[in-house]
């Protein structure tokens, strides 16, 4: 099928390379000129492990295409893909203005019937505006006598359907290959129906991956929801919302182990096996950020505000989260005493492993606070090499291991990247000024470290 894909961001460019590895012809735009120029020369403009050698591979054999033309490509494509950012406002609601520019395009280029696809996270409601504008932007167009060769009214020239993503980042790929679920909402039978059709490999896990090393799930059938517009929006905003408040959940209950005397890594565990809670996002540690949650949680309490909702438990979802960041700091100062002059290493910055994304980092929260304590603050991430110039944080950037451990007083890993399971803590230990780690992810082993003269500080065990 003929798909156009608009917006080369996380969500974007996965689901395009995805859709072109079963079958598709895909073209994926975006207004940025670099950024397709990179891709073009199969550079990523994000991290994401397996993304560079999928998209070389489907561009090779011409199902992928990349390119700045908006207006080609919606012309010559049938399902048309909105995946661009819907940003925080100051707020906290959604900013819908690359949204709303997309829409625009779309109803200034409709030469044949379309199925426009909102896979952008928006706010509820949002499906029905993009259909008034991609009408109003039609009735424009015709008004000044340019009508694309279509004749018929508007109504039958397009459907708009909500298919929300459900991808984490780093591991976006396997995600979109084996989802849990796939959500369709429209009024449109019609458009439900082809994107079962676009979807089918997926669904019916009929697809071969000949050169990604992906651990196939039971290949059983993926279940799709088929529901309105607006209740696939609201499903989104209840995913991921819902998963926040788990972390959070587990972070309050691991503040409490942690004055009880119990170890919450034991205590999720027990919970976890329970089918009704299960055991995913109950790690407890520093909390939840990215570029996902915190965006997604306060557009759900901001849209609530609109209908006379209050969202009592979604801000305190929000407010545990913050204060757990915090806690990490006291927990410094309790350690250290005094935090002005000393040295404090980072272990990981990113929001969480296997991304570059740095986008409202737990770390980087707790990096600035030190550092208004006085502290001298050093990172060292796999992957990130430098700090966002906005943010402003005056830490220094090591290039290996040594160098952050090295006449440190203290190490806080703040993010579970597989290598530091696998760091000669030994060693490293030698090269510190105090041997203490606060591990924020409860990721290390307590045993082996004590036991190599480390002080461990966990997060509620
Ligand atoms: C999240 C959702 O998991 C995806 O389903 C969704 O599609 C995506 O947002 C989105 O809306 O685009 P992502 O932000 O990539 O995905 O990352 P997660 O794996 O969900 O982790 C989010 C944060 O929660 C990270 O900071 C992570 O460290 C933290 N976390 C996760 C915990 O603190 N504890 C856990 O048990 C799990």
């Amino acid at each position: 099928m003929k798909v156009c894909v608009i917006g080369t961001g996380y969500v974007g460019l996965v689901t395009g390379v995805c859709l072109a590895e079963i079958g598709h012809s895909v073209i994926c735009v975006d207004k940025d000129e670099a950024k397709i120029k990179m891709l073009l020369s199969n550079k990523m403009p994000i991290y994401e492990p397996g993304l560079d050698s999928l998209v070389l591979k489907n561009i090779n054999s011409k199902k992928l295409i990349f390119t700045t033309d908006i207006s080609g490509s919606i012309k010559s494509q049938d399902i048309i893909f909105i995946c661009v950012g819907t940003p925080p406002l100051p707020d906290g609601s959604a900013d819908l203005r690359y949204v709303e520019e997309v829409a625009k395009e779309i109803g200034s280029n409709l030469n044949s019937f379309k199925i426009i696809v909102n896979k952008s996270t928006v706010p509820i409601g949002s499906g029905d505006w993009v259909s008034m504008i991609v009408n109003d932007s039609l009735n424009e167009k015709a008004a000044s006598g340019n009508t694309n060769n279509m004749n018929n009214t508007n109504a039958s020239k397009f459907d708009v359907i909500s298919n929300p993503e459900f991808l984490r980042e780093g591991t976006a790929i396997s995600d979109t290959f084996f989802p849990d679920r796939i959500v369709l909402g429209s009024a449109s039978k019609k458009a439900i129906d082809i994107m079962k059709e676009l979807y089918e490999p997926i669904i019916n896990q009929k697809f071969e991956l000949a050169d990604i090393s992906f651990d196939p799930k039971d290949s059983k059938r993926i279940p799709v929801v088929e529901t309105d517009l607006v209740s696939a929006e609201m499903i989104k905003y209840a995913a991921n919302s819902f998963l926040a408040t788990k972390i959070s959940f587990i972070n309050e209950i691991a503040n409490i182990c942690e004055k009880a005397g119990a170890d919450v890594k034991k205590v999720a565990a027990g919970i976890g096996l329970d089918s009704r809670i299960g055991s995913k996002f109950l790690n407890a540690g520093i909390g939840w950020g990215g570029s996902c949650f915190p965006k997604d949680v306060s557009a759900l309490t901001k849209i609530a505000a609109e209908y006379g909702v209050s969202s009592q438990l979604l801000n305190s979802v929000i407010n545990v989260n913050s204060q757990q960041r915090l806690l990490v700091v006291q927990k410094v100062q309790e350690l250290l005493k005094i935090v002005k002059g000393k040295s404090i290493g980072f272990l990981g910055i990113s929001f969480k492993p296997d991304t570059d994304d740095t986008r409202d980092a737990p770390a980087i929260t707790i990096m600035n606070n030190l550092v208004n304590l006085g502290a001298k603050v050093k990172a060292y991430d796999p992957v990130v090499k430098n700090m966002p110039d906005t943010l402003n944080v005056k830490v220094i950037m090591c290039e290996n291991l040594e160098d952050v451990f090295r006449e440190s007083d203290l190490i806080i890993l703040a993010t579970e990247w597989k290598e530091f399971a696998e760091i000669d803590y030994e060693s490293m230990g030698k090269l510190m000024r105090e041997m203490n780690v606060i591990d924020g992810r409860n990721f290390l082993q307590r045993d082996i470290l004590t036991g190599l003269g480390f002080k461990y500080t966990g997060i509620g065990c």
